[in-house]
């Protein structure tokens, strides 16, 4: 799947999202390596700090799918530039994706832009920190 259906996809998806609070919609598409598709809107909460990103509802979905490689992530927002992932998504991407995985971040007119993981956190703090 090239990166424009990805891109679709999470726009799609991106209509499911549950933001009474922020009304800002955000999809995200998370393709694995063997052809899966894993999408995620955002969902919020009353209790603001409770609520999650699309990012992390596709990837927290695929995982506990038993899923662990990945090939490339596209996320959308409606923005003047193309969406800026949140600092807890890129830490949690660190942990799950090769440091050069492709992120496709976009917006509603298909403005689009590819960055690695690594670029997106580079200095991560990661599992190898921890022994
Ligand atoms: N949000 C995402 O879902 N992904 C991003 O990349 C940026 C921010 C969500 C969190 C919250 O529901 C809303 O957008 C406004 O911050």
């Amino acid at each position: 799947m090239d990166k424009l259906n990805l891109l679709e996809k999470a726009k799609e998806i991106r209509e499911r999202a549950y933001v009474p609070y922020s009304k800002f919609p955000v999809g995200a598409a998370l393709l694995t390596k063997s052809g899966k598709l894993y999408l995620g809107c955002n969902i919020e909460n009353a209790a603001y700090p409770v609520s999650l990103c699309a990012e992390r509802v596709a990837i927290f979905k695929a995982i506990s799918d038993g899923e662990t490689e990945f090939e490339q992530l596209a996320v959308v927002a409606d923005t003047d530039r193309p969406v800026s992932p949140c600092g807890s998504c890129r830490q949690v991407m660190s942990e799950f994706f090769d440091k050069k995985m492709e992120v496709h971040i976009g917006n509603l007119k298909n403005d689009l832009k590819t960055m690695t993981t690594e670029e997106l956190l580079p200095y991560s703090f990661g599992p190898n920190d921890l022994t």
